[in-house]
């Protein structure tokens, strides 16, 4: 587990030292808080406690969103390290993909000889796409992302695969399942091998723990993911309440709960770490037991360690996003930071002590890192070629996320309005500037990409007339 650096602590984030509101002198901020003073049956009982809330003192000095001015864009502490796989895992589904269409293919191959240097530059940049608020929302697509995709897999003038990627924050099921459902509402084949969820490289943990608590998602998916990853005792909340339904008060466990569940006897368990995969669906539950194991003896539940910091079982978060946008049409909805913070307070003001976790996701270097191997990895399925291109592109709707990680990493990013950032018409994120700008959608940050790498009068489809004896710079390819 990492250590927590004192250098980190950022004075802004103490709550002050509020005075008890009274009725003789209301601080200006207890006052801040005004009571109806003309009620004839009620007497006012002055306060024994501030009306300020705890959360500044409680919360822990990592958990605010970083900015690439004032912070250097990790959630986590100095000297943490996040193990990642070695190298991406093929999956048999992706191997199965549609046969291309020969002829097309054919057709292209000789275009592509005669235009060897658009070709490279072609191969030389790539496309990295968040999804919540760039391709989709929810399961609604956001419409021009079709049209980008479309052209990135080949509809453009050289009848060529431009390299791209999907980096997302979101979670909670297997990347299988996940990939079809982008498939039909994109209406392109997403492949595993060029997706990554915020858990994905979380498949490392698998090495170190063998039983895991893993929260969030629909159902017991989370449980499933973490099957797929390699860990051998995998147990979703469901499971503990199958076992015994009092560790969450205020649930209601249903029969159809029952009939998803894996019970075992908890009581004989010892818990080697905690995963949050997703966004939890039932808050008190996970709340709960996340908070059990976090204080037990080892990892064993129905235990209270006498210090809790030296048993304490390592607990993991697949992503950092406070907020998401979703299908509601007022502002974003929050998310798994949200849900984390809670946590940490909930810790801290039962231990005194900060919670010292680590945070996956955007925009984390390993998450990163790890989106370079599967880059590379899809150039060779795609291009035959092991190299990773030189001009990357991360296209998000989320400065403090997408944008300030790709920053970081030395990626040009771009800045959709189709999600978290509201910015007006030229408006720049003032925390977090994308470095090649700010788009209406994906598809104009796409286009502008593509020009930029390929020249201005690179034509974004393909043209099923074309004659390859006359093409090369053509301009009988269509716009
Ligand atoms: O929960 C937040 C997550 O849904 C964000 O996903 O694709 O915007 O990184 P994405
Ligand atoms: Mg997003």
């Amino acid at each position: 587990m990492p250590h927590y650096d004192e250098e980190e602590s950022t004075a802004e984030l103490v709550a002050p030292d509020v005075p008890l509101a009274s009725h003789s002198g209301l601080s200006p901020r207890a006052a801040a808080l005004p009571i109806p003073s003309h009620a004839d049956n009620t007497i006012s009982i002055p306060a024994s406690r501030s009306s300020m809330g705890d959360a500044g003192s409680l919360m822990h000095n990592l958990s605010l969103s970083p900015s690439t001015k004032a912070r250097r864009g990790s959630r986590n502490s100095f000297g943490t390290s996040l193990p990642i796989p070695r190298s991406p895992r093929r999956s048999r589904a992706s191997l199965q993909r549609a046969a291309p269409a020969v002829s097309r293919d054919i057709l292209a191959s000789q275009v592509q000889d005669m235009a060897k240097e658009k070709v490279a530059n072609a191969k030389n940049m790539a496309f990295v796409f968040d999804i919540d608020g760039v391709l989709a929302h929810g399961n609604e697509p956001i419409e021009p992302a079709k049209e980008a995709l479309k052209m990135l897999n080949g509809d453009n003038e050289l009848g060529i695969k431009i390299p791209y990627i999907l980096l997302t924050n979101g979670g909670g099921k297997p990347e299988v399942a996940r990939c079809e459902q982008l498939s039909e509402i994109l209406e392109v084949p997403i492949s595993t091998d060029q997706f990554i969820q915020s858990h994905t490289p979380m498949q490392a943990l698998a090495e170190y723990y063998e039983t895991v608590l893993v929260c969030g998602g629909e159902g017991v998916q989370a449980r499933e993911v973490a099957q797929t990853y390699g860990f051998k005792n995998p147990v979703h909340p469901k499971d503990i309440l199958a076992w015994d339904p009092s560790a969450s008060p205020w649930r209601v466990f249903s029969d159809a709960d029952r009939a998803m569940t894996k019970p075992q006897d908890f009581s004989q368990i010892k818990f080697d770490a905690i995963l949050v995969f997703a966004d939890s669906r039932d808050y008190a539950t996970d709340m709960q037991l996340i908070l059990d194991l976090l204080l037990a003896e080892d990892g064993k539940l129905l235990t209270r360690a006498q210090d809790p910091v030296s048993s304490r079982i390592p607990i993991y978060f697949s992503q950092g996003d406070l907020v998401f946008p979703t299908e509601h049409k007022g502002p974003p909805r929050l998310t798994q930071g949200a849900f984390r913070i809670a946590i940490e307070a909930q810790y801290k003001a039962l231990t005194g002590v900060e919670l010292e976790r680590v945070v996956y996701g955007k925009p984390e270097r390993a998450t990163y890192t790890y989106a370079d191997e599967v880059l590379r990895s899809w150039m060779e399925q795609i291009h035959n070629e092991n190299k990773l291109p030189q001009n990357i592109y991360m296209i998000g709707d989320n400065p403090q996320s997408d944008i300030v990680g790709g920053n970081m990493y030395g990626w040009n990013t771009c800045l959709v309005r189709t999600g978290v950032f509201q910015g007006k018409d030229g408006e720049n994120d003032k925390n977090n500037p994308a470095s090649f700008g700010v788009f209406d959608n994906v598809l104009e940050a796409v286009k502008a990409a593509v020009r930029r790498e390929l020249g201005q009068e690179f034509k974004l489809k393909w043209n099923p007339k074309v004659n390859p004896i006359l093409s090369g710079d053509d301009d009988s390819a269509v716009e």
